[in-house]
């Protein structure tokens, strides 16, 4: 650990070492509750209705039976809701998603839309009734399947532009000393987390109050107040403790149901989602079908690289999984494109799910080049390093830090990747054909504006007012220790607070930004708090309060391509007589920044890793063309990787200090996932020489590839 002083960066102290969670305790006893079981007097229970049907109108929803079973109060419908203001610029100046702006409108765009909300005086009075309800529909024909050649795609980057272009990709192809040029898809993969979604609200004094399980309070406070016409001072959202968010915790259908509820019944109202509900509800990450081209002379150098990628939205909301991304950032060449395309279809809106874009489009490219290395006769490894750009090669702006040749050079020594016999097919076990397999990594690393309070009491304690979200990152720790190094005392003289739209607009849990955004205003606050401090002022009962905004600081950073990157290897073995593929080890070595809790922030990268193995082989949703729904939306049909799957993990990282951040920090929470996959699918080839081009890996592909004998799977 270095004790240099350098600018405005502080290299001593808290930062950078271990802490347990500071709210750990609280979580492993039960003593912190989460937004599903915190008590209220009077609290009724809403259970959303959703439809059977994939396409349609609500023709009739018969209420007076359900009104008149046990305890039921009210049935929220199309019919009866009251209207909401929908047209408002809200996170990144989109519209809301309509799933959220529940009963407006009798149109059906998709299986499982909410089509009702039943309240009763108990959870289970509101499922048997909501169960009980009977909806009339007028059904019409509906698409649900992505194709390629789909005739309402277009182009489409959400924030992002959506095609980037530069050079003659045909002459560089056809002066290229080696070229691959292959179709790679990922399947619906979705979130569902462990808490799923809850949300209770209630009017107390004229203010609306939501406890609710989010990302960001004061984003679903704008949502809210946007939405029901109310001043947002008039609405106060808090989100404690949060189980799992990954990009789902936004504004969705049951903070705006019960909103509506506790209006309409003038009491506190709590609507939490079943596992089921999440699967349409919560958003998702949508299948991709992407195209690589790549050209490079005979060191591999490229020449010509495109990446397309297809990805598919609701009727209702436009969102894209913007895969063709990663090669703005990762790989340059004279003819250089990149391309994003959607095709909206009768299906629930998809949303952010952790490395949006990066996770699916990595699987794509960072295959298509170890396709290309095998071509060559070049190390992958080497390959990539012989492909390290000077500049953004689509921005032309330099990198604030990006450290990836570091991350490979000491990830192959740890790794034991030199001496790798490239040969595929030639190592075993037992039974097990052994591989493996190398990617690289990048996430967008950035921060958000933010303003924090820090207060010094009369006791010598310090407490920190954020409206952050802790969804299982470890902020409130990290932001512990930052606070603690910025007013130069012990942590443990320092409390965190967390969670609550009140302590004023934040950075959501979000993009990677949150703990580097917070992190920023707190240090901002405790070091002026620390100064004035320094002049001996005794400190009065009611305590000395400093707050800081980092909006003008931000403003004036100097333009720059600011990533996250990282190496990942793994190595497989594969039992072709099963199918099965097990990943026996991986490590993933990254260039994040300065880590500010190398407990909890392996733990995100670690957590990332897993991620992948499951992407690699577990993850699918399976759309059933017939119904428009998905074949056992729970977590017994939706297969993810548990403990008996992942074998031994690692994470660690090299020196990153981001030169314009107060702290170092660039972000941890989501490049972890990225490249994992594509080094898992790269070691499945290195053990039985067939490429696989879709994910999951499943068995019954391992096996009729091996039976087929071919090089690739080709379904
Ligand atoms: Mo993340 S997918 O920005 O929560």
């Amino acid at each position: 650990m270095t004790t240099a002083t350098s600018g405005r960066t502080r290299l001593s102290g808290v930062v950078g070492t271990a802490h347990t969670r500071v709210e750990g305790r609280d979580k492993v006893t039960g003593a912190a509750r989460y937004a599903g079981e915190i008590p209220f007097a009077d609290l009724a229970h809403g259970w959303l209705v959703l439809s059977t049907v994939a396409r349609g109108r609500v023709r009739a929803v018969e209420t007076d039976p359900v009104l008149a079973m046990p305890g039921v109060l009210a049935v929220l419908h199309h019919g009866n809701a009251p209207r909401l203001v929908t047209d408002y610029a809200g996170l990144m100046g989109m519209t809301p998603d309509p799933t959220a702006a529940v009963f407006q409108q009798d149109r059906v765009p998709h299986v499982g839309w909410p089509v009702a909300l039943v309240v009763a005086e108990t959870p289970e009075q509101a499922r048997e009734a909501a169960e009980a309800l009977v909806v009339a529909y007028d059904e019409e024909p509906h698409d649900t399947e992505l194709t390629a050649d789909h005739p309402d795609a277009h182009p489409a980057g959400g924030v992002m532009p959506a095609e980037t272009g530069k050079g003659d990709l045909a002459a560089g192809l056809a002066a290229s000393a080696a070229v691959v040029d292959a179709e790679y898809t990922t399947p619906e993969e979705h979130h569902s987390m462990m808490e799923p979604h809850a949300a209770t609200a209630l009017w107390d004094g004229g203010r609306l109050e939501v406890v609710d399980s989010n990302q960001g309070t004061t984003w679903i406070q704008g949502e809210l107040a946007s939405m029901f016409s109310l001043d947002a001072s008039a609405v106060r959202v808090r989100s404690e403790h949060i189980g799992g968010g990954f990009g789902s915790k936004g504004l969705r259908a049951h903070q705006v149901a019960a909103v509506m509820a506790a209006t309409e019944l003038q009491r506190p109202v709590r609507v939490v989602m079943t596992r089921r509900q999440m699967f349409s509800l919560a958003g998702y990450r949508s299948p991709t079908t992407q195209r690589v081209r790549l050209g490079s002379d005979p060191d591999g150098r490229l020449l010509a690289l495109e990446h397309r990628s297809l990805s598919r939205t609701s009727s209702v909301y436009e969102f894209v999984e913007p895969s063709a991304g990663v090669a703005r950032v990762m790989y340059d060449a004279d003819a250089h494109y990149t391309a994003n395309h959607v095709v909206p279809l009768d299906v629930p809106s998809p949303t952010f799910m952790r490395a949006p874009g990066e996770a699916p489009g990595s699987f794509a490219i960072e295959s298509a080049l170890d396709e290309l290395a095998e071509r060559l006769g070049v190390d992958p490894v080497e390959l990539r390093l012989r492909n390290e750009p000077e500049v953004g090669p689509v921005s032309g702006l330099p990198f604030s830090t990006r450290n990836l040749d570091a991350c490979f050079r000491e990830g192959a020594r740890r790794f034991g990747w030199a001496g790798r016999d490239p040969r595929p097919g030639v190592r075993r076990d037992g039974r097990w054909l052994l591989g493996t397999g190398t990617a690289a990594a990048s996430f967008h690393s950035g921060a958000g504006p933010s303003t924090a309070t820090v207060t010094a009491q009369a006791d010598g304690t310090f407490t920190v007012r954020i409206s952050a979200a802790d969804i299982g990152t470890g902020a409130r720790t990290a932001l512990t220790l930052v606070a603690a190094d910025a007013l130069e005392v012990a942590p443990d003289r320092v409390r965190v607070r967390i969670g609550d739209s009140d302590f004023g607009p934040a950075m959501i849990a979000g993009g990677s930004m949150g703990t580097r955004s917070w992190a920023w205003a707190v240090t901002e606050a405790a070091g002026e708090l620390r100064e004035r401090l320094a002049l001996g002022v005794t400190v009065p009962p009611e305590g000395i309060t400093v707050r800081s905004d980092t909006t003008a600081a931000l403003g004036t950073l100097a333009q720059k391509e600011r990533h996250s990157f990282g190496a990942q290897f793994a190595e497989v073995a594969v039992d072709t007589a099963t199918g099965e593929v097990r990943v026996r080890r991986m490590l993933g070595i990254f260039a994040a920044g300065r880590i500010v809790n190398p407990l909890t922030a392996r733990n995100q990268l670690v957590g990332g890793m897993v991620w992948g193995i499951s992407m690699a082989l577990h993850e699918e949703a399976v759309r059933d063309r017939t119904s428009g729904g998905l074949y056992a939306p729970d977590l017994a049909g939706y297969h993810v990787a548990t403990n008996a799957d992942v074998g031994d993990v690692q994470a660690d990282w090299v020196d990153d200090l981001d030169p314009d951040d107060p702290v170092g920090i660039k972000g941890v929470g989501e490049i972890g996932v990225v490249g994992a996959a594509a080094a898992v699918a790269n070691a499945v080839r290195h053990a039985t020489g067939v490429r696989h081009r879709h994910l999951p890996i499943r068995p019954d592909r391992v096996l009729s590839a091996a039976s087929a004998g071919g090089g690739a799977a080709d379904a």
